[in-house]
């Protein structure tokens, strides 16, 4: 798949997921997001980048952490999702932390801009991810960490088969493995 493709792709899957994106049933974004930064040991005043950031499950934690003298900065392509963190961030009072529309392979920020970067399940939604990596490691400051969280293997089992298993049969084209 071309990069265009890919951000077509995922631009629209995830603008259309905005309705229930944070239903409780997907509350595990925000664990994985809030593990994700504790894991960084962020330090107030620090600089950070979220890319994929979606609906601010790891931007929002990252936010609170670096404190009103931090910055946190969260880009996505869905402007949907985008929308539901701003309000999130309003709603406690956040203002440090911004959310922009944004290809995060083309952001474009000097070198070592930021004091931490993460990227909670985006990576593999561009077909280079190497390049990506790169890129994110280009615009971070010596000593800084970067943070990418993906799925590990039988995630969600065994209800995961179970829900493939179900799109299989309604959808076979729609379904990463076989029944
Ligand atoms: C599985 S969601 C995870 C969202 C969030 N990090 C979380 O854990 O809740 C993946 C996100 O990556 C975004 N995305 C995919 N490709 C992207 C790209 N090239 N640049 C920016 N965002 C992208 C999607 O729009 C989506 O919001």
């Amino acid at each position: 798949m071309s990069k265009e493709d890919a951000l077509a792709r995922a631009k629209a899957v995830f603008n259309a997921a905005s309705d229930y994106f944070d239903a409780p049933a997907l509350s595990f974004w925000n664990r994985f997001g809030q593990q994700t930064i504790d894991h960084l040991a962020l330090r107030p005043g620090d600089r950070v980048l979220d890319v994929c950031c979606g609906s601010g499950a790891s931007a929002i934690p990252a936010a609170v952490r670096v404190g009103a003298a931090g910055q946190v900065l969260g880009i996505d392509i869905a402007e949907s999702l985008l929308q539901l963190a701003r309000d999130k961030a309003q709603q406690q009072g956040l203002e440090n932390i911004k959310f922009q529309v944004g290809d995060f392979e083309t952001l474009g920020f000097p070198d070592e801009s930021f004091d931490a970067i993460v990227c909670v399940f985006g990576i593999f939604f561009v077909p280079d991810m190497q390049a990506a990596v790169r890129e994110l490691w280009r615009m971070l400051r010596p000593g800084g960490k970067l943070a990418i969280t993906s799925w590990g293997e039988r995630v969600f089992e065994p209800a995961n088969r179970v829900f493939w298993d179900a799109i299989a049969v309604e959808r076979p084209d729609s379904s990463p493995i076989s029944p």
